[in-house]
């Protein structure tokens, strides 16, 4: 089983005296004023829970977009901090963006283009060629940081996401004898079909093929990835190496399914201070109901929160003898609130939320509950233990953390998971109930089904997830990435 020391130890054999970055768009740690004093907050996201476990154990730089209204107050002159701020263990070198930055670049196309272009969740992408250049323009912005971090040595570069498309192609162009490269794409790859009707396709194409690994969720992320490829490239697609060779360059394409701290996780939801919250959260929103379910979200149309609604309304008006003795508690944390669909979002979910409950409600009893305050992981943790039931229910998702935080969590073996079909985790959490959101009548049987699963039953199906998501952890994850980056071998 892979652990945290583990991961230390395989790093520190195979990196020698080489540097290891890794870059993303979302910072680890950001700073911001809080009444005046500056204060600090931790990432909540995916990329951020999974790569600060690697960055603490290897001491290594992060390169990110330094976006806290306070961050240009805690650099040194290089715009680097140390983080995590009460416990130093790695550097973080911030990148600043202008608004117009921003706005083309992380809202504009990385957002309203490649994001609804990989999620097929019926949005429309949208292709702007301002957006465009500016994401080219912070592309090269993140090159010369970099650049400039290594200087004249040799380093490995790990690189995060749909930002950082082109990338790849500005530090090989630089220095390609000193810098050897993975990509990790977080989010599903579509079929060349959907692909094609990007106007950057052969850009992004080629920036990617510059990745010496270039990482998916899934087989089948890889497989859409290769056949793109083949569609649009001139490029020889080896089956046997799973690889792309163009231009004399080979990149290798390989799945890796992310996984979560389940140690760490566990051991927090033992912790005392989880205990203490589970008590307040308890009192504050009265939560003294046989069942609980709890949806947890960045509000985002690829999540499915209509979905889950509308299937939460059908499950009260196909079973009424379940009102009173179940509560729906959706948390949400605004997200990209800038993108108009992320703002109708949020306000269809609103109205959505108040129709639900004015239609259901009965004695000061209301079936849905929305919180949208700010979280410490802590809080979240505590909702995951109070939750016997945990919907989810993405449209399109290339992994979905959130169901394996929750499987970590439940280490008494309590608690239902209800899975949308379409994340990347329903592959590995098969023992989940499974549900397609697109189907509502199903999707509120299966609650149904949830709230009536005999205790052991749930709890043999607890059991076989936690073992999965206890050996498929965030370092076996990170190990099998890195393990495959350090064994390039840097050209003379
Ligand atoms: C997805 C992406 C991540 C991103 C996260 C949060 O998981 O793959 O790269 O960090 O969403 O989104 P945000 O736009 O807030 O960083």
């Amino acid at each position: 089983m892979w652990t945290k020391e583990s991961l230390k130890k395989a790093i520190e054999k195979q990196l020698g005296d080489y540097l290891l970055i890794i870059v993303s768009n979302r910072e680890p740690y950001s700073h911001m004023y809080k009444k005046g004093k500056i204060s600090w907050q931790r990432a909540a996201g995916g990329v951020v829970t999974a790569l600060d476990p690697v960055m603490k154990a290897c001491s290594g730089l992060w390169i990110a977009h330094g976006s806290g209204d306070a961050d240009k107050k805690t650099v040194d002159k290089n715009d680097r901090v140390q983080v995590p701020p009460d416990d130093p263990k790695y550097t973080l070198h911030r990148v600043w963006l202008t608004k117009e930055e921003e706005d083309g670049y992380y809202y504009g196309f990385a957002n309203e283009a490649i994001w609804p272009l990989s999620h097929i969740s019926y949005t429309r992408p949208k292709f702007e060629e301002t957006d465009w250049r500016m994401y080219e323009a912070v592309n090269r912005k993140f090159a010369d940081a970099i650049l400039k971090e290594i200087g004249d040595r040799k380093a490995f570069v790990w690189i995060q996401d749909y930002h950082m498309a082109l990338l790849p192609k500005f530090l090989k162009e630089a220095k390609g004898n000193n810098i050897i490269t993975a990509h990790f794409w977080h989010i599903p790859w579509p079929n060349p079909e959907v692909f094609r009707i990007c106007p950057k396709r052969k850009e992004i194409l080629e920036g990617l093929l510059e990745n010496d690994l270039l990482g998916f969720h899934l087989r089948y992320h890889c497989e859409n990835f290769m056949a793109t490829v083949e569609k649009e490239m001139e490029a020889r697609i080896d089956r046997e190496r799973f690889s792309i060779v163009r231009g004399g360059h080979e990149t290798l394409i390989r799945p890796f399914p992310i996984g979560v701290d389940h140690e760490y996780i566990k051991h927090l939801s033992e912790s005392k201070e989880v205990k203490h919250y589970m008590e307040g959260l308890k009192e504050e929103f009265s939560l003294d109901y046989e069942f609980i379910m709890l949806g947890l979200d960045r509000i985002d149309y690829t999540k499915g929160i209509l979905e889950r609604l509308r299937a939460v309304d059908r499950f009260v008006e196909k079973y009424p003898e379940y009102k009173k003795k179940f509560i729906f508690i959706q948390m949400g944390r605004l997200s990209r609130i800038h993108i108009p669909a992320y703002k109708n979002l949020n306000d269809e979910i609103n109205a959505l939320v108040e129709e639900i409950n004015w239609k259901h409600s009965e004695e000061g009893w209301a079936p849905i509950l929305f919180v949208r305050r700010h979280l410490s992981y802590s809080e979240v943790v505590a909702f995951y233990k109070l939750a016997n039931i945990c919907v989810i229910s993405p449209l399109h998702d290339g992994m979905n953390l959130v169901a394996k935080e929750y499987v970590s969590t439940h280490t008494d073996g309590s608690g239902v998971l209800v899975l949308s079909q379409f994340t990347g985790s329903y592959r590995e959490l098969e023992d989940a109930i499974i549900i397609n959101p697109y189907d509502t009548e199903d999707f509120a049987d299966k609650l149904k089904m949830a709230v009536t699963m005999n205790k052991r039953e749930s709890k043999s199906r607890m059991a076989k997830m936690r073992k999965q998501v206890a050996s498929n952890n965030i370092y076996r994850w990170s190990g099998k990435i890195l393990s495959e980056l350090l064994k390039f071998e840097f050209k003379e």
